[in-house]
């Protein structure tokens, strides 16, 4: 039994973020240190299992590797967790834009209004729910580029908007799977929107960017524009698949082939990688250690990552036509984006300004680079919502914090 000082009732004081990658289950905990910052006090990491690519595929694998990584975040803060906002990518989301209409009926719009065109759309979809929901545009009869429309006079409404969808049937499970680990979901974030929060500051958020995480399985493309995420795209390639071209290429076992990745690989060559013998293990055991020219290892990775870049490009010129600002600067960041050579490439291919995500800004992460930006970013999704969005994630989620507890103990005191 886990015996912990800190009374259950200061727990609102901590936030727990988790997420659930193809390689990886991370559960980071942190305290509200003053008003908005947020201090790392446990990371708990366990290997992914029961998960690919977003789709869940063994539920007790899932729920014994939650309850690894969440039991070490408890024991490295000394915290118990009852909260946490979870995160992931790949199949389990999918996103599209709508367009919904509805007559101004008082004369005026209202949040009745919005309400009941809400309620309208998502009674249409009986097998997905509606995660994200991100207005881009109101228009108020000929009135466009409406930010918020309520308060404003007319006859018709029209809301065109940015859906993340969750299928209800993985929701559930999800929802259930965290129950028996004894967690209950206070959030639930599109990986990439999460990597967005965590790698690009407000001003690229604002003026338009898109995050690229290179994970295990998947790559995906996160356009943020006016601090909102308009579109995301996924490329079915990852990591895992530079690590499986290896383990084919140069006949070696994956573990090797996934160590020598991170030794010597890179995405693009270097004038002396000829020269330069690398130790390979033989497939199938053997004592004796092979060698391979490191430009051998290179040509396998660069062209596996050229091609993840080239499908990116054909996903990013689709973006490109409908909103050219989100797509003018990008950020790199996920486990594979460590490759060195990896930023050039894709700056090639892509034809953009590429920059490698560095840090969070959270007081004492564990560690600073790509693999952890999605559970970074769980700390600060409570700062993205809009009203629309709440509106959204309440129906969804039914105990879902909108603010800190310190913000609404705050506000408290304020009224
Ligand atoms: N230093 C490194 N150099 C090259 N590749 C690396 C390095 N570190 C990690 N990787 C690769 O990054 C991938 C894991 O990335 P990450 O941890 O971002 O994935 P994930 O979040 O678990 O998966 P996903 O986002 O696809 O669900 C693995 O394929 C791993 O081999
Ligand atoms: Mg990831």
């Amino acid at each position: 039994m886990k015996k912990f000082s800190m009374p259950s009732l200061l727990t609102g004081r901590f936030i727990t973020g988790i997420d659930l990658g193809s390689s990886k289950f991370c559960c980071w905990t942190g305290a509200w240190e003053k008003e908005e910052e947020v201090k790392i006090i446990g990371a708990g990491h366990a290997a992914s299992k029961g998960i690919e690519g977003g789709n869940l595929v063994d539920v007790g694998a899932l729920e014994s590797q939650i309850t690894a990584a969440i039991y070490e975040a408890e024991r490295q803060s000394n915290v118990q967790i009852h909260q946490a906002v979870v995160t992931l990518n790949g199949h389990f989301f999918y996103s599209d834009y709508h367009v919904l209409k509805s007559p101004i009926y008082e004369g005026v719009v209202t949040q009745k209004l919005l309400d009941h065109l809400w309620n309208r759309f998502v009674s249409r979809h009986q097998d997905y729910l509606p995660l994200h929901f991100i207005p881009l545009e109101f228009c108020v009869d000929d009135q466009d580029r409406i930010k918020d429309p309520r308060g404003m006079s007319g006859i018709n409404l029209m809301c065109y908007c940015h859906v993340v969808w969750v299928h209800k049937g993985r929701f559930n499970t999800l929802v259930e799977c965290l129950k028996r680990c004894q967690i209950q979901l206070s959030g639930l974030l599109l990986g990439l929107y999460s990597s967005g929060l965590a790698c690009l500051t407000s001003d690229e958020r604002e003026l338009g960017a898109t995050v690229i995480d290179m994970g295990a399985q998947s790559t995906g493309m996160g356009f943020f524009f006016q601090g909102r995420l308009v579109g995301s795209k996924l490329v079915k390639l990852g990591g895992n698949h530079i690590t499986q071209d290896i383990a084919r290429g140069c006949e070696t076992p994956i573990q090797h082939a996934e160590r020598i990745k991170v030794l010597y690989g890179a995405a693009l060559p270097t004038l002396n990688d000829h020269k330069e013998m690398i130790p390979m293990a033989p497939l199938g055991g053997g004592d004796t250690m092979g060698q391979t020219a490191r430009s051998f290892l290179i040509n396998i990775i660069q062209a596996r990552c050229e091609e993840i870049c080239r499908m990116m490009k054909t996903k990013l010129d689709e973006m490109y036509s409908a909103h050219p600002f989100a797509c003018q600067r990008i950020v790199l960041t996920g486990g594979a984006s460590q490759l060195p050579g990896m930023r050039e490439l894709v700056a090639q291919v892509l034809e953009r300004p590429v920059r490698v995500a560095k840090s969070y800004p959270l007081k004492q992460a564990p560690r600073v680079c790509g693999e952890f930006s999605a559970v970074s970013g769980t700390f600060f999704y409570q700062e993205t919502f809009n009203d629309f969005q709440c509106s959204a994630l309440s129906s969804l989620i039914p105990n879902h914090r909108s603010k800190s507890f310190w913000n609404r103990l705050n506000a408290l005191f304020k009224k």
